[in-house]
């Protein structure tokens, strides 16, 4: 269920409590209720993508390309300014709504967004979105898949592929394996290893591997950027 410029509440808790794996291995990041207070900073997510938070952003935005119009989802909230950014080049004409599990990060959202803006929150889940087949036109994955372990991970992406029209766009924005030179490669494995034990996934693994058997969806570009830790996605819907 979408309500403007409001949380909509799901009444089925079958598919709105808080899934295991969030309050198991990222309390700390989401859940917590200090967590939007430590995180909801520009600087520190910036800092948390090695300075890359705003070209991933950007990128995202131009491969959405907002600025035409039509209706698009984005799967989960982001700390920082994605959103405000993205609502900012939707029209009258357009909708962007954003899904989210957590109640708390749909309150940040709401308090983040300018007085008046148009963005639609629902909660709900990733892995069984209550949306229409084909409702949205594009569909935005920002730094989500990461942080699902494999059986959401599919759900997500099969129920991004459903919720979007054919022909219609699925970007997505993740990590990927650095090159075996890349100075922060240890480092990152460090991290993801201990802190995000799902991540390491995307450094084995194409996204393709997750797609649903038989899906017709058509990758039309794939880039890596920054020695290749991170990778975009620009995926038509089949
Ligand atoms: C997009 S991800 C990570 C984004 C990035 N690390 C950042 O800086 O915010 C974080 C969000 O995903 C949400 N999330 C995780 N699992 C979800 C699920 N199954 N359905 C909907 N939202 C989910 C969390 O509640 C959180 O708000």
């Amino acid at each position: 269920m979408r309500v403007d410029a409001a949380v909509a509440r799901s009444t089925n808790a079958a598919q709105t409590g808080i899934p295991s794996y969030l309050e198991r291995v990222y309390w700390w990041a989401y859940v917590h209720p200090k967590a939007v207070y430590v995180f909801e900073r520009q600087w520190l997510v910036n800092l948390i993508l090695w300075g890359n938070f705003g070209r991933l952003r950007d990128r995202a935005i131009e491969l959405l390309s907002p600025g035409i119009g039509g209706k698009t989802l984005q799967i989960a909230c982001v700390y920082g300014d994605l959103t405000g950014r993205l609502a900012a080049q939707v029209p009258e004409t357009g909708q962007l709504d954003v899904v989210d599990i957590l109640p708390v990060q749909l309150d940040n959202l709401q308090r983040k967004l300018p007085a008046g803006h148009r963005v639609g929150a629902i909660h709900g889940n990733s892995a069984h979105l209550d949306v229409a087949d084909g409702a949205y036109d594009q569909a935005l994955l920002f730094f989500l898949l990461h942080e699902q372990p494999e059986d959401v991970r599919r759900a997500t992406l099969s129920e991004a592929l459903r919720v979007v029209r054919p022909g219609g766009r699925l970007v997505i924005v993740d990590y990927h394996q650095p090159k075996k030179t890349h100075p922060l490669r240890w480092l990152m494995r460090q991290v993801l290893t201990h802190l995000e034990p799902f991540a390491m996934d995307l450094w084995h693994r194409p996204i393709e591997d997750w797609l649903p058997p038989g899906h017709r969806a058509k990758v039309l570009s794939h880039s890596l950027s920054f020695g290749g830790l991170y990778q975009v996605y620009d995926i038509q819907v089949g």
